[in-house]
């Protein structure tokens, strides 16, 4: 008798510490992210993007830590191996949730991994507009193309700008920017001049500058990943004497992004975009993170990879608050859709229909504000949903 009941409390004991040890077990989140070669800085700032999140906002849901572990998928514009990484994240980490994706083809080609392994993916910069077509599983927190081109296309239409050249990256965001900026323009009177397609590797610009001097349109709308090539491209509009000739340009806020634009330097001064995040936008809650950011990272300034981290982890954490640390792919996406809150961009919210971001859209200028080149934001499209969706 004596035994027995030893036996049951050593049981007892047992069963105990096992639901303890789950408990306490971290949920995963498994990123795939370029942290090394041309598009490095891209994970560096989703990373610290959502690191920041955790940082302010709490790490821990239902009694459970959040760990991240990072997939380094450089150059992130190679499908298979973004693929193959996603993959060992599901089968080998065992990770409850997929995040990160800094260039389109890596998120096209782990929509499928996503589907099949049943992870919710949580897509923190990728931007064509089908993106969240390649799984029910997928979330948006960055933007689309289509989204941050047609505000921009009806602001050169309104002011004076009437004969544009279009110059894009030729891959998914640049096809799309293309289309989008060419619907708007020409349906507010607009007139398409010419059009490029510059690869995404090593492109050689100069032929595209002579191209478009030549063309002379009244301004060249660009979409280019940003980079060192788009740097060195600035730097030849400027050089090149195009800037000088009249021509104006206008682009989507990535030729400017906060990350890059100490490196342009004066070429960038006075250069108009549309989008969704700046530096200098003017509310508590961005004052809050560019303080909280620059704390946290000195040596670089937050740009709006650095948000789609901030603003995905704020998902993630949100959602697995909702379901009581229950990371199932189905809730997930159930929970994320219709959700609301203030990022630091302004207020945004998440599709229901299509899994993909509701914001504000800033036309923004380059400007000098205390010796520091910023994105002035001085016109708005409110609550602007993704106009690529069919
Ligand atoms: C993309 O590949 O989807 C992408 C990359 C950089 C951007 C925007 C979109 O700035």
């Amino acid at each position: 008798m004596k035994l027995l009941k030893m036996n049951i409390a050593a049981a007892a004991l047992a069963l105990v510490s096992s639901l303890t040890a789950h408990a306490a077990e971290p949920i995963k989140i498994g990123m795939v992210l370029p942290m090394s070669g041309p598009f490095a800085a891209y994970g560096k700032q989703i990373e610290h993007g959502a690191r920041l999140y955790l940082a302010t906002n709490g790490d821990t849901v239902a009694g459970r830590k959040i760990e991240l572990i990072i997939k380094d998928d450089s150059p992130g514009t190679a499908g298979d191996v973004s693929k193959r990484l996603a993959t060992e994240l599901v089968v080998k980490d065992k990770v409850d949730i997929l995040a990160g994706f800094g260039l389109t083809p890596s998120a096209f080609a782990v929509g499928p991994v996503a589907t099949e392994g049943k992870k919710a993916m949580v897509v923190m910069n990728a931007a064509t507009s089908a993106v969240t077509t390649k799984s029910n599983y997928i979330v948006r927190t960055s933007m689309t193309l289509p989204q941050i081109t047609a505000p921009i296309a009806s602001w050169a239409a309104k002011n004076k700008i009437k004969k544009v050249f279009t110059l894009v990256a030729d891959y998914g965001p640049g096809h799309d920017a293309e289309g989008q900026f060419k619907k708007t323009f020409t349906a507010a009177g607009g007139e398409i001049v010419g059009e490029v397609r510059a690869p995404v590797k090593n492109p050689d610009f100069a032929p595209f500058l002579q191209k478009i001097k030549d063309t002379k349109p009244d301004a060249v709308f660009i979409f280019l990943p940003p980079g060192a090539e788009t740097i060195a491209f600035m730097k030849g509009f400027a050089e090149r004497g195009l800037a000088a000739a009249g021509i104006r340009l206008i682009c989507t806020g990535d030729l400017t992004d906060e990350d890059i634009l100490d490196a342009l330097g004066e070429s960038a001064v006075g250069v108009i975009s549309s989008f969704h995040y700046s530096e200098a936008h003017k509310s508590p809650e961005n004052k809050a993170y560019t303080e909280a950011y620059a704390k946290a990272y000195p040596k670089d300034r937050p740009n709006f990879m650095s948000v789609g981290g901030y603003d995905g982890m704020h998902l993630i954490m949100d959602v697995l608050k909702k379901n009581g640390g229950n990371t199932d792919a189905d809730k997930f996406v159930e929970a994320a859709k219709g959700m609301k809150w203030v990022s630091p961009r302004g207020a945004i919210s998440i599709d229901p229909a299509t899994r993909d971001i509701v914001q504000t859209i800033y036309i923004r200028k380059v400007e000098k504000v205390g010796g520091k080149l910023q994105n002035v934001e001085f016109d708005q499209v409110a609550d602007f949903k993704d106009p690529g969706k069919p």
